[in-house]
């Protein structure tokens, strides 16, 4: 685990303008002065990232909400309370102190508290918010353990490491409307729970294609095909189906990601995303998964089951839907 001296040498580097690697409850981070615009760019030249990709401020102290947003808006107190910290990203209005390259020049900003002791004493001991996106290369698996974080990230040589991640997929992503709120990425905290937390706003289902510029169609990807299995096909012959359907599942030996526990003959290698069906903890080992299978030199593709559209589900499939699109669309 991570001692006092390792974070605080950690912050050092955050204040000095470097680059960190550091734990969260969702995916590890790549870390960087939020409010340093030149360390805020080496995130994106380490991370091969386009400048229209926003980053996420991670703050330690509900406080850091109003000297990094414009207005105060009472719901943000109760979502707050009921999720900080936790896998909740709210996007509000910037304050001025917000460097644009943190923003991608958008007029907002994406704020959340991470429910991890390493990320709190990290952002707490820099004395600054620390903008973070994944740690993984731009479009890549993201990072459930700090050994992903090296694999990808060669260049960074502050990693903490926290051991894997406890949620392990990223947060919710929302934005506050007059009204109601825009769910612009699925995480762990679904539309029901901030339906509990802001009962006077409604879920609002329309949203522009420029609301959120890093959803892209493409992510999340192995650097192998995948391919996704409707778990209503899983009988041999649905198998066959999925064979002569569009989708032609290339030469070599393929991987199965099981989510019902079902295994298919033919395939040399199975993975459960889950033993017991829990959504939660097929959450928690989807990205160490296809880390796995990646790494496999004797697995050339991969096909995943499908899980319901239920509670984290929903986040899992929007992630397997994504690591699957290139492959998909050809
Ligand atoms: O769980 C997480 O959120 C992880 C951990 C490290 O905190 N972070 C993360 O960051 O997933 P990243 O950069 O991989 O994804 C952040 C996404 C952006 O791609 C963008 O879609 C959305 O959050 N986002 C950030 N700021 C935004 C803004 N001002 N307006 C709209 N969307 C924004
Ligand atoms: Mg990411």
């Amino acid at each position: 685990m991570v001692s006092k001296k390792q974070i605080e040498s950690a912050a050092e580097i955050i204040k000095s303008g470097g680059l960190v690697a550091f734990p969260t409850e969702t995916v590890y981070g790549l870390g960087a002065d939020a409010l340093n615009p030149n360390a805020v760019a080496k995130i994106f030249i380490e991370k091969e990232r386009p400048s229209f990709d926003p980053l996420i401020i991670h703050i330690s102290n509900i406080k850091d909400v109003e000297r990094l947003t414009k207005e105060h808006d009472h719901r943000v107190d109760l979502l707050a309370k009921m999720f900080w910290p936790g896998p909740l990203t709210i996007v509000l209005p910037k304050s001025d102190i917000v460097p644009d390259i943190v923003t991608s020049g958008l007029p907002t900003v994406g704020i959340r508290m991470p429910n991890n002791k390493i990320a709190l004493d990290l952002i707490t001991t820099a004395g600054s918010p620390i903008a973070a996106p994944s740690a993984n290369k731009f479009g890549r698996i993201s990072p459930t353990t700090a050994s992903h974080v090296k694999k990808q990230l060669t260049g960074v040589e502050c990693v903490l490491d926290g051991g894997p991640c406890q949620v392990g997929i990223e947060s919710t992503v929302i934005s506050l409307n007059r009204d109601g709120f825009v769910i612009l990425r699925e995480g762990a905290i679904t539309s029901d729970n901030l339906q509990e937390a802001i009962p006077q706003s409604k879920e609002e289902k329309t949203k522009s294609p420029l609301a959120s510029p890093g959803l892209l169609q493409s992510h999340y990807s192995p650097e192998k095909p995948l391919f996704i299995l409707e778990t209503k096909d899983m009988s041999t012959a649905g198998l066959l189906e999925y064979h002569l359907s569009n989708k032609k599942l290339p030469k070599g030996n393929g991987a199965f990601i099981s989510f019902s526990g079902k295994k298919i003959p033919s395939f040399s290698h199975t993975e459960y995303l889950s033993k017991n069906r829990d959504l939660k903890e097929a959450a928690i080992n989807l990205f160490s998964i296809l880390h796995k299978l990646e790494d496999n030199l004797n697995i050339d593709y991969i096909v995943a089951e499908s899980v319901p559209l239920e509670g984290i589900g929903r986040a899992i499939m929007d992630k397997l839907n994504k690591a699957a699109h290139r492959y998909n669309n050809k």
